[in-house]
């Protein structure tokens, strides 16, 4: 399972804790890992944060396509990143998009999502429980998957 983190989400604890709380986004992925082990199969989170978008393309070009899901929260680029977009939409693994403040709740320019339309879907507004619940999500799609392929 592929987590990528946009630019400044490495500041997660310190950065505007009023709007995105104070947990630390390393330990948003230590409870993922721990969910991930726990899941049957037990499933590998590969979890990168970059604050360059060709950084995360490359991620998603490279990793995306043999994993069994992804989730990202793009920070600022889910706003303007038409690289990003192109990279999920190329690659086409299930992906969930994520952010901890609810976007449309906030600034005009942070409502419109130009990844939104290649993802699975979107949590927005839900802090660190929204990578949880991508997670449960991509975890049951998997189990489904291999149900049906038996
Ligand atoms: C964010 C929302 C974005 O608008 C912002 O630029 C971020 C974080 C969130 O998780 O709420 O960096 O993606």
């Amino acid at each position: 399972m592929l987590v990528l983190n946009g630019p400044n989400l490495n500041l997660l604890g310190t950065r505007e804790p009023s709007v995105y709380g104070k947990t630390t986004l390393a330990e948003i992925v230590g409870e993922l890992e721990s969910l991930a082990l726990n899941a049957d199969p037990p499933l590998r989170i590969e979890h990168i944060q970059s604050n360059h978008e060709g950084h995360l393309v490359d991620a998603i070009q490279t990793l995306g396509p043999r994993s069994a899901g992804i989730i990202i929260n793009p920070g600022a680029l889910t706003h303007y990143s038409i690289a990003l977009r192109d990279a999920l939409s190329a690659v086409g693994t299930a992906t969930i998009e994520v952010h901890l403040s609810n976007i449309h709740a906030r600034e005009k320019f942070r409502h419109h999502s130009v990844v939104a339309p290649v993802a699975l879907g979107q949590i927005a507004g839900l802090g660190p429980d929204g990578y949880r619940l991508a997670l449960r999500h991509l975890i049951t799609r998997c189990q489904q998957s291999r149900e049906a392929k038996r």
